[in-house]
């Protein structure tokens, strides 16, 4: 008998993608990397807990999260760097997807220290679900972290 073809369902599909795009911890830290020189940091440091079994975190200096975004930074095709296909002609950063840190929610728990320089040294600790919504903000100085 033929196997019946049916649909994988919507977080089951998100997990799968997410692997696709996150494949391992190498492609983890090079996405959050990017984002850092993206948002114009000229200071990145990557440290690892356990050499990365337990989780690592990313530190820059770039221009950090405005809160108007803390709702949409980590939902799947959410991006500050282009709104449609003929943008791609000519964007400028590394990613263009605004998929890193929603296939990163998936996959792992990940929370964001950031701050803004009219908000330096006080920001806010921001943490996701696996679906990249915001459950919770608190005040927190800034670093980003995983
Ligand atoms: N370190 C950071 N500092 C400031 N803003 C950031 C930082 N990391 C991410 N962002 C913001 O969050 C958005 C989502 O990041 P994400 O990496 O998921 O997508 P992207 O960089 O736009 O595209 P891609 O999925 O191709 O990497 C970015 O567009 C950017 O506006
Ligand atoms: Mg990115």
């Amino acid at each position: 008998m033929a196997a019946v073809i049916s649909a994988i369902d919507k977080q089951s599909v998100h997990r799968i993608c997410s692997g696709q795009v996150v494949l391992d911890l190498a492609t983890a830290v090079k996405e959050l990397v990017e984002n850092s020189i993206d948002a114009g940091a000229t200071s990145v440091a990557v440290n690892f807990k356990d050499n990365g079994l337990e989780g690592f975190e990313v530190i820059d200096d770039g221009q950090g999260v405005d809160p108007v975004n803390y709702e949409s930074i980590a939902l799947k095709h959410y991006t500050s760097k282009l709104s449609t296909f003929e943008d791609l002609e000519s964007v400028m950063t590394f990613g263009f997807r605004g998929e890193a840190l929603s296939s990163l929610c998936a996959l792992c728990n990940i929370t964001i220290i950031t701050a803004t320089k009219d908000q330096v040294p006080m920001g806010s600790k921001l943490e996701f679900d696996h679906n990249g919504k915001l459950i919770s903000k608190t005040p927190a100085p800034r670093t980003v972290r995983i």
